[in-house]
């Protein structure tokens, strides 16, 4: 889809990665609407982009992505505000094993919210004119990644849904196309106190090692290329690894034999 001239919603819109796909929609002529936990940030991202894109082109709605009933409230602004809605990135997420169960909820529930409330408020079956829904998932959604188990398994769910959603079962009746972005590690708050929010401390070494090996990470602006690539291009279920200066679809199957 050419995001020129559409609406697009942004989950954790206040954060590292959140924040460099708003600029990017707006950039390429998309209107936007942010929604965080955060009001105070997102309040400040939406000024930094009203003075740099212009007035009537962004807004921001405070909403917790493990509660339907306010993440809805978001997509009935953007109706509201914009009159469509076109684009819904699934971004808002933690990386917190420490507190795998809040993990669980903002990385699973939230995006299951959010593709529903999609489908709601985009999909052909209800109305809608269609659209398309791209889920963050991450290289540790391809990949096991040991330091972080459970935020691996969350991730590698946000894949299932993605591929499962994405099947012309649901694509050709609903006119929603659904693909996730898979980034390498980026330079955001998420990634950079990672060390903080483990589930046991004899992961410390092994993740600090991991950081090591890894060496510079990926900038929120790279993955945001990645992202409006996976916009432009996706086909519905499509994955879409952004690491290491490299943007490539992936394909995960099993051979029968
Ligand atoms: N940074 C990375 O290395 C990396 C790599 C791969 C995937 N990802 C994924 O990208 C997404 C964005 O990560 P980021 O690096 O920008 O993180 P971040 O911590 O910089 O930003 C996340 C944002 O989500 C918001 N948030 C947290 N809980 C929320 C909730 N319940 N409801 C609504 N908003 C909530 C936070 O307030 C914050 O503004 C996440 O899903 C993350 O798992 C990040």
């Amino acid at each position: 889809m050419d995001p020129s001239g559409k609406v697009a919603l942004v989950t954790g819109g206040a954060g590292g990665l959140g924040r460099a796909f708003a600029k990017a929609l707006l950039t390429a002529g998309a209107k936007v609407v942010i929604s965080d936990v955060d009001p105070a940030v997102g309040q400040k991202v939406v000024e930094e982009f009203e003075s740099e894109f212009g007035k009537n082109k962004i807004i921001f709605v405070k909403a917790d992505v493990t509660k339907s009933s306010e993440l809805e409230e978001v997509f009935k602004a953007a109706k509201s505000t914009f009159n469509r809605l076109d684009i819904v990135i699934n971004n808002a997420g933690i990386m917190r094993d420490c507190v795998w169960e809040k993990q669980v909820d903002i990385n699973v529930k939230g995006v299951v919210y959010g593709l529903l409330l999609a489908y709601k408020y985009m999909g052909k079956q209800n109305g809608g004119a269609g659209g398309v829904v791209v889920n963050l998932s991450s290289l540790a959604g391809l990949e096991t990644t040991p330091f972080l188990p459970i935020y691996c398994a969350t991730k590698h769910g946000v894949t299932a849904l993605t591929r499962a959603y994405g099947d012309s079962v649901h694509a050709d009746v609903t006119g929603v196309s659904v693909v996730a972005v898979c980034p390498g590690p980026a330079d955001t708050p998420l990634m950079n106190d990672a060390q903080q929010y483990l589930l046991h401390d004899y992961l410390a070494p092994v993740l600090a090692e991991a950081i090591k090996v890894v060496g510079t990470y990926n900038k929120p602006e790279f993955i945001a290329e990645g992202l409006m690539r996976a916009i432009r291009e996706g086909e519905s279920g499509s994955l879409w690894l952004v690491h290491d200066g490299d943007i490539s679809q992936v394909t995960m199957s099993v051979q029968k034999k």
